[in-house]
């Protein structure tokens, strides 16, 4: 059953690169289109143009050094409990990984279950990680897509909430793909967000069911 909020979604982004993904959200979010308010962009890269980003939208960004906990045996699990402290005094309710390329630990993926996304460009469950898209041109797909999912501890492995398809052409260069795959994820990740705003996202195992209207999780596009 969705229930109407009275106030916005509070978001939180992590990110580390350039931020296409967030400055979609940002756009949609300012277009009305999105009923959320982003609390914190948080990177672990100094330099994350995402940052920037956020920062030209007067939102709270903010760079958690991973430096200082590097070497100890627990080093991952102590940057995500400073993540969280964040995350709790922002008290964001749903944090989006937005090109975030670090693996997250269970302490975050608990305390955020079914409540934190990520973005990955390919039809999960083929080509998780990383390179993706040559990854898909050379075992000659002919369809590529993104996906966006819950996060459990395993990567790139949560419940699928939503993806877009995408056709491999002949003349595809990792590059060309991933620029038409990109273009797919930012309209798919606001949509997933407005979805979980709006109280229509529902776990079943590793099924999510969008409860209500005609929206389905599959987005089919014709080539170019
Ligand atoms: C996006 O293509 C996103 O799907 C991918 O990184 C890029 C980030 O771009 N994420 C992953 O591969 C995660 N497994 P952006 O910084 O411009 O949003």
């Amino acid at each position: 059953m969705s229930t109407k909020r009275t106030t916005p979604l509070r978001v939180a982004v992590l990110a580390s690169g350039r931020g296409s993904n967030l400055q979609a959200i940002i756009d949609a979010i300012e277009a009305g289109q999105v009923e959320a308010k982003i609390v914190a962009v948080i990177g672990n890269k100094k330099d994350a143009v995402a940052l920037e980003r956020a920062r030209k939208h007067g939102l709270p960004d903010l760079f958690v050094d991973p430096k200082p906990f590097a070497g100890r045996p627990d080093s991952r699990e102590a940057y995500d409990r400073s993540l969280l402290d964040v995350l709790a005094k922002q008290d964001a309710e749903l944090v989006l990984l937005a090109g975030y390329m670090r693996i997250v630990t269970g302490l975050l993926v608990n305390a955020y279950a079914n409540r934190m996304m990520n973005i990955h460009p390919s039809l999960l469950p083929s080509f998780p990680g990383l390179e993706v898209q040559k990854k898909a041109i050379d075992w000659g797909c002919k369809l590529a897509g993104c996906t966006v999912h819950f996060v459990t501890e395993g990567v790139d492995e949560g419940p699928i909430i939503l993806q877009a398809a995408v056709p491999i052409l002949d003349r595809d260069t990792p590059d060309t793909l991933a620029a038409r795959i990109l273009e797919q994820e930012h309209k798919l990740y606001p949509r997933a967000v407005q979805l979980f705003a709006e109280g229509r996202l529902h776990v079943e195992g590793r099924r999510v069911f969008i409860d209500g209207g005609k929206t389905s999780g599959l987005a089919l596009l014709s080539p170019s």
